[in-house]
């Protein structure tokens, strides 16, 4: 009876928490081994022939080493070594690529025969400890050439440019993968966008630094992407005060990147920074990881986590992750948002919300003849960036939480809306939730029904949600045991033309000791699975994923092709011999 009651209990142990997996931790197992257009045949179930484009998705190539006391480790995920991970869809087949960056971290931990015992992070970070001991003559001589900036986060395509960018956060990040003709990814290296517009500050970092470019951009339905970065005039020893902070917005189409704004955010002043009390809590800009649009408008958050010119200025000339050396977390400082008029760029809504928040990733954004709707990830504080996402916490199981909301702004006013605005779920507080999207195609600055996301994000028992924001009701697609999801893509089917008329992508690692990955289709209708793919490269947990639709190269449309010539070809030979025929008579 014991046993039984044992097993009962283990099963609900199991079911309810979803961790019970001993092999967990090999999921941030390093990987070393790149792969070149490797065909996967492992398929459960079936690719539609429909699917043609590119799945891409950043991986954490190492970690480090994960077993001990983690001293040899990379301590939070923003800073891991990073690949670029690339699934090839073409008329039921699937291939799959995957590169490292060639980034000066990447160089580093190579020469140190990717053992980061022996490398020790010894580069700069954003947010994991740095091991200065051999930080100089690393940086500063063998790999001097190699990217500074790793574009270790997201994925663009600017307007009708073809090649897929890597990106993070920062202003001269963009890096383009560079392919050969049968698409295989053979390198990369920075767009140097055109820029028109730009005040001359910005072709002079060191006295304007920018920083906080988000990772999320928006694309109008003809291409144009939209951005914005955070000017700061830095100080020097004769000028400690007026300094000068401005958001600046632009547009980017194809090659060209072009200024739509610059709006000064106010002065700060150094001087003030001997007490917090004295500093000037509301000039310091907030981080936001998005921007977002709607038809009519370009809405910039300030999230209550604060760019402290005083923490940055007591860290200047220190070696200090970035954002634990610049950035803080300001519970009293209410979040809001920049709300910038897309005909007359000049005018600018501050819209303050009634709380301090912390935000990720956006769902989406619209308008009715009333209101602006903004639909976000959110976080009751910045623990997220700090402690989440820190490799202990993720072997732990730390417990956290987030929140879809909703913030809707009265147009007349310009002021947040408390009656429409409230969670999208049915409690407030969802447990770890990441990676939202939407059936961005059709749905994007319009009004939309469902979002889809990773629940237990990063973390276990991972798996996918789809979430009717009309009615609150959540379903979910739990993958087999050992199977970790991560940020799940929607891709509209052919002909498709309901909202959910499509395909749910998603990837991630598989916890077997050999250290493998999938990646599955979902039916977005509801969330059943269609193909499950192994793919026998690993792939530790990353960040965020993409997919580029490609024309359809398929053998049936080839055949249209050829037959379209043939007819053509027939139709000219008519039309000549008719002319002879009248000439001749
Ligand atoms: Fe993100």
């Amino acid at each position: 009876m014991d046993v039984v009651l044992n097993l009962f209990l283990l099963l609900i142990a199991i079911s309810a928490f979803g961790f019970a997996d001993p092999n967990y931790k090999n999921i941030f197992r390093q990987t070393t081994k790149e792969a070149q257009n490797e065909v996967l045949t492992d398929i459960t179930g079936h690719i539609p022939r429909w699917l043609s484009g590119d799945f891409v998705r950043q991986n954490c190539a190492s970690y480090g080493e994960i077993d001990g006391n983690l001293s040899g480790s990379i301590p939070h995920m923003f800073d891991c070594i990073s690949m670029v991970g690339r699934y090839k869809f073409d008329n039921g087949k699937v291939e799959y690529s995957n590169k490292f960056f060639d980034s000066r971290n990447t160089r580093i931990w190579k020469h140190y025969g990717m053992n980061i015992s022996r490398s020790k992070v010894n580069w700069p970070t954003v947010m994991a400890d740095i091991d200065t001991s051999a930080f100089i003559k690393d940086i500063r001589t063998t790999f001097n050439e190699t990217l500074f900036f790793i574009p270790s986060i997201n994925f663009w395509k600017t307007g009708s440019h073809e090649q897929i960018l890597a990106v993070t956060e920062s202003f001269n990040s963009p890096t383009a993968l560079k392919t050969s003709p049968d698409l295989e990814i053979v390198g990369m290296q920075f767009r140097r966008f055109k820029d028109e517009g730009f005040p001359p500050s910005f072709r002079n970092p060191l006295q304007h630094p920018i920083v906080n470019t988000p990772a999320h951009e928006q694309t109008d339905s003809d291409g144009t992407v939209w951005s914005s970065s955070l000017e700061i005039e830095k100080f020097n020893s004769t000028k400690l005060d007026d300094l000068e902070m401005a958001m600046v917005v632009y547009s980017i189409k194809g090659n060209n990147r072009t200024l739509a704004t610059r709006y000064v955010l106010g002065k700060y002043n150094l001087s003030r920074c001997s007490s917090l009390e004295q500093a000037d809590l509301d000039a310091m800009p907030g981080y936001n990881h998005f921007i977002q649009t709607t038809s009519k408008h370009i809405l910039v958050p300030q999230t209550s986590y604060r760019f402290d010119y005083c923490l940055d200025y007591k860290n200047r000339g220190k070696i200090v992750p970035f954002f634990r050396g610049s950035y803080a977390w300001h519970p009293s400082v209410n979040s809001s948002i920049l709300v910038f008029e897309r005909e007359d760029m000049a005018k600018v809504h501050h819209v303050y919300l009634p709380y301090a928040k912390f935000f990720t990733h956006d769902i989406n954004a619209y308008e009715d003849d009333t209101h602006m709707y903004l639909d976000v990830l959110s976080y009751k504080n910045s623990d997220l960036y700090l402690e989440v996402t820190k490799l202990k916490s993720m072997l732990n199981d730390l417990q956290w939480s987030a929140s879809i909301i909703r913030i809707a702004i009265d147009k007349q006013s310009w002021l947040y809306d408390a009656t429409k605005s409230g969670p999208l779920t049915e409690t407030e507080q969802i447990g770890k939730a990441e990676f939202p999207t939407i059936n961005y195609g059709r749905h994007h600055q319009r009004n939309y029904t469902f979002t889809y996301y990773t629940a237990n994000a990063l973390y276990r028992g991972a798996k996918i949600a789809k979430l009717n924001v009309v009615t609150k009701q959540t379903i979910f697609w739990t993958p087999p045991f050992g199977y970790y999801p991560q940020e799940p893509i929607f891709v509209q089917s052919e002909g498709g033309s309901d909202e959910d008329d499509g395909i749910v992508l998603c990837s991630g690692p598989i916890s077997n000791p050999s250290g493998t990955s999938f990646l599955a289709i979902l039916n977005a209708k509801d969330l059943s699975q269609i193909a499950l793919i192994k793919n026998p490269n690993a792939a530790p947990f990353g960040l965020h994923n993409r997919f580029y639709s490609r024309k359809k190269t398929s053998a049936s449309s080839r055949a249209l092709s050829v037959l379209s010539v043939i007819f053509l070809s027939f139709c000219i030979y008519l039309a000549l011999t008719q002319t002879l025929l009248c000439y001749l008579l």
